[in-house]
């Protein structure tokens, strides 16, 4: 099939392209991209007055299943994606069961191919049962599809069981990404330590408990050699650590949050908003100033979103019994443009390289660029469209945004995977 999107301003970092101009595409590829292209037969679009780019990548979402259906599913979590103008997605695998195996791998991506709205990346988990004990099958689950491993949700505690992680994954060209909380200063803190755990009476989360194993994890990144990602860092100090290790050139990545950027610990009140509850926890403003500096001065590889969902009536609870996480795949391109390209803190062009063109690295991807030969995933966004956050608006089965009642200019409109679109003028595309 033909497709022909017309008159969109094109912008690719990539290709050193920002201009208005018209793109063909033939069986999911880019055929041409130049100006007052023709076709002889198929579907055209005008996309005047919008902005494509390189489809969005979010490698960061919890998609539930298998075993947390009531929270999301594939079908519904894939369909939020795209309505937040994502092409891809990257599953964590702290399902039940949890993804260490091969056989978990091709579930996901089976159900991922058969009922998804955009393409699917697994992560396999680093440990057996995400215990932290036994190492997963990790050559398997990779000869299967894997594209990389973590332990998300949970920080693997022994030094050693990290370091053979490393040592066993750095053989099969992926990357470690860790969830870094050390349990013996955190055990069941709810909020970040300090003024918000002493105002609200609640056990503290500190910053340590991330800064230390950040540390310990950067040091084996040294010691083995194996690609390290810093999953949801949420304070300076951390960054800080990140920043030192990249100008020694180790491999080292990370990513931020939308809700670590543009919520701090004061959003939590004495109603104890169990949406704000998320782990890492919502930090101080200065840790959420330093987040975005980071964005902007190239710190900070990705901005993902942590989508977690959780139902009405698990979140429905007093704080220190509702789990952690909140939802974030509908909002977060919203906030960015919102937050950070209207506010001239990033342009464009970096946020294509931090939701599109980074994240595929991670996942070792091959990379979507505008150009004939590339695969045709695209994101098309309104910068101008103003609008209002709004839960019965999700595609997500679950509610549990900490930016209900936001109010955002920018949103994507249509959304292209292979050449098929995924969502039309707002809509998915059933
Ligand atoms: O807030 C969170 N929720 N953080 C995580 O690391 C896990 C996630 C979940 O699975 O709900
Ligand atoms: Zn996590």
């Amino acid at each position: 099939m033909a497709l022909m999107l017309k008159n969109a301003r094109v912008i690719d970092p990539q290709v050193g392209l920002d201009e208005v101009c018209d793109i063909l595409v033939r069986d999911g590829r880019i055929v041409e991209v130049g100006h007052n292209l023709t076709m002889e037969k198929g579907v055209e679009r005008d996309l005047s007055g919008k902005v494509l780019v390189p489809g969005l990548v979010d490698i960061h979402v919890h998609l539930r299943e298998p075993g947390g259906e009531q929270k999301e599913d594939i079908a519904s979590g894939t369909r939020a994606a795209a309505h937040g103008g994502f092409t891809a997605v990257c599953a964590m695998p702290n399902t039940a069961p949890v993804i260490d195996n091969a056989m978990g791998v091709e579930y996901v991506k089976a159900v991922a191919a058969a009922k998804g709205k955009a393409r699917v990346y697994v992560a396999g988990a680093c440990s057996q049962g995400l215990k932290g004990e036994t190492l997963s099958e990790m050559g398997d689950m990779v000869a299967h599809g894997a594209s990389a491993f973590t332990d998300d949700g949970k920080g693997i505690q022994d030094a050693g069981m990290m370091r053979r992680v490393m040592d066993y994954a750095s053989q099969f060209n992926r990357v470690v990404m860790v969830h870094a909380q050390d349990n013996g200063l955190v055990g069941d803190g709810q909020v970040n330590e300090g003024v918000a755990s002493t105002r609200l009476g609640m056990l503290g989360w500190p910053a340590e408990g991330e800064e230390i194993e950040i540390a310990r994890d950067i040091a084996l990144c040294r010691l083995t050699g194996c690609p390290l990602h810093v999953q949801h860092v949420t304070t300076a100090r951390g960054l800080d650590l990140v920043r030192a290790a990249k100008a020694e050139g180790l491999p080292v990545t990370c990513e931020v949050t939308p809700h670590h950027m543009f919520l701090t610990e004061d959003a939590i009140t004495d109603e104890y908003q169990t949406c704000f509850k998320v782990n890492p926890p919502l930090r101080t403003a200065e840790d959420a100033a330093a987040l975005v500096a980071g964005v902007a001065d190239g710190t900070v590889d990705c901005i993902v979103t942590d989508h977690a969902p959780h139902t009405d009536w698990e979140k429905d609870r007093e704080f220190e019994l509702a789990p952690f996480g909140m939802t974030g795949l509908e909002t977060s391109l919203g906030l960015v443009l919102t937050h950070l390209v209207n506010e001239g803190v990033i342009d464009f062009n970096r946020m294509v390289e931090l939701m599109a063109v980074n994240p595929r690295q991670l996942m070792r991807d091959e990379p979507v660029k505008i150009e004939a030969g590339c695969v045709a995933d695209f994101t098309v966004i309104d910068p101008k469209a103003s609008w209002t956050v709004e839960a019965h608006d999700f595609y997500s089965r679950a509610n549990n945004s900490g930016f209900i009642g936001a109010r955002l200019v920018g949103r994507a409109t249509d959304t292209y995977v292979g050449g098929y679109a995924t969502m039309e003028d707002g809509v998915v595309v059933e």
